[in-house]
């Protein structure tokens, strides 16, 4: 069978942060204002009143300290409460694509590869700007890759399910080297005015080579022993926004058109089938999960990470073992796992094991088991 690397990354990070100060701060002035619109509906007990949420809560529930944002002035203004981006036209290249182009250039120099070396091109994420053409045609344009582009979407794990249908293309021969792009502008569905999850979401893209070895000249490359893939349907993350909801006449503004979820139901359910996911797919290499050297996960969630550790190594969860980025970032969706491998991973040496787990919305869980080469 042909043996397939990945041979580069590249990450983009948005100028603008917020920190759990600023978000709580405009939140609480958002909820203040609401409160006081509905002073009267309140003092006679017709509607309760909204809470205040809290930088404490945020971080101890989530782990989560600040995330990066494509505009922070949208998202911080109490009136607001969304990003402010501003139109382009349709012969300038679109925000996705602009941010999927950023990170794959710094991927394709990592591997030492051209635009011209590219001949398919996925894009991977939770939310496509557009209904077409494919985000992924306007990239492969972008970046004179030649072969086809196409979009794919499984929420979270969208990355992982890219990378395995990239390591298929090498494999099968249909294409010699597979860019996977992550555009994750999650502040467009994140519903900024829920204290439930008006923290959890952070914008970031990645990207990812996926090539022959034998073509590979990258000084850092990660053969790809697995990859295994899983889906179970579930309503406890969902997004009701799409292209049928004109014909229903619904509210395209309705909470259910933004991101909600279940989380704690989210947490227990997915915890256990993440952690017997990567198991299984362990076990089917012959792998022991004590010897993986690096587990880049998901980044949701500091507890649910931990716990998934805990049930694979039966140890701690250390910054060695499965590094953090939800810090810094909070969930980037598709994206967090991929950033964790991009940021953590120079210090390992020749024959140490990987795992890159994504988990989320579906529910859908994805691994990919690498060596480095
Ligand atoms: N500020 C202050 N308090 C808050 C709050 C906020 N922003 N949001 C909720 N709370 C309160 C709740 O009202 C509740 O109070 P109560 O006990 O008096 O009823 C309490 O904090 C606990 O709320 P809960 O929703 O149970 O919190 P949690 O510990 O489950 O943490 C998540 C919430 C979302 C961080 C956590 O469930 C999670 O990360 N789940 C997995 C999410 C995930 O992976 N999703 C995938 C997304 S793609």
């Amino acid at each position: 069978m042909t043996s397939v690397v990945i041979s580069g990354t590249g990450l983009f990070r948005p100028e603008h942060t917020v920190t759990n100060e600023e978000l709580v701060t405009s939140f609480n002035t958002y909820i203040d204002q609401e409160n006081a619109k509905h002073a009267d509906a309140i003092a006679a007990g017709e509607r309760p009143a909204l809470a205040h949420s809290s930088v404490e809560f945020i971080e101890k529930a989530s782990g989560i300290k600040q995330r990066y944002v494509m505009d922070k002035s949208g998202v911080l203004d109490p009136k607001r409460m969304f990003p402010r981006l501003t139109p382009r036209g349709d012969d300038e290249l679109s925000l996705m694509a602009e941010i999927a182009v950023h990170a794959s250039r710094q991927a394709l120099a990592q591997a030492g590869k051209e635009g011209k070396d590219v001949d398919a091109v996925i894009c991977a994420a939770s939310n496509m700007q557009r209904a077409y053409p494919a985000m992924a045609v306007e990239v492969q344009q972008a970046l004179g890759a030649g072969g086809y582009g196409f979009d794919m979407n499984v929420a979270c794990s969208s990355a992982t399910f890219g990378i395995e249908q990239a390591v298929n293309a090498v494999r099968s021969g249909s294409a010699r080297c597979v860019l996977v792009v992550n555009p994750e502008i999650t502040s467009g569905h994140q519903e900024w005015r829920d204290r439930d999850c008006h923290f959890i979401f952070g914008d970031a893209c990645t990207a990812v080579v996926v090539e022959r070895a034998d073509t590979a000249t990258s000084g850092d490359q990660w053969e790809v022993l697995g990859t295994k893939l899983a889906t179970q349907f579930s309503n406890n993350i969902r997004n009701n926004f799409g292209y049928l909801n004109r014909c229903e006449d619904t509210d395209p503004n309705a909470r259910d058109k933004t991101f909600q979820q279940e989380g704690r139901k989210v947490f227990k359910e997915v915890i256990p089938l993440a952690a017997a996911h990567i198991e299984n797919h362990l076990k089917d290499l012959g792998i022991q999960p004590t010897q993986v050297r690096r587990f880049w996960l998901h980044q949701a969630n500091l507890s649910m990470n931990q716990l998934v550790i805990k049930r694979l190594i039966g140890g701690e969860a250390t910054s060695d073992i499965a590094p953090l980025i939800l810090d810094e970032f909070a969930n980037t969706s598709s994206a967090g796992s991929v950033i964790a491998f991009h940021a953590h991973h120079a210090d390992l040496t020749r024959g140490d094991i990987g795992v890159i787990c994504s988990f989320g919305a579906g529910y859908s869980v994805g691994s990919v088991v690498m060596r480095k080469r």
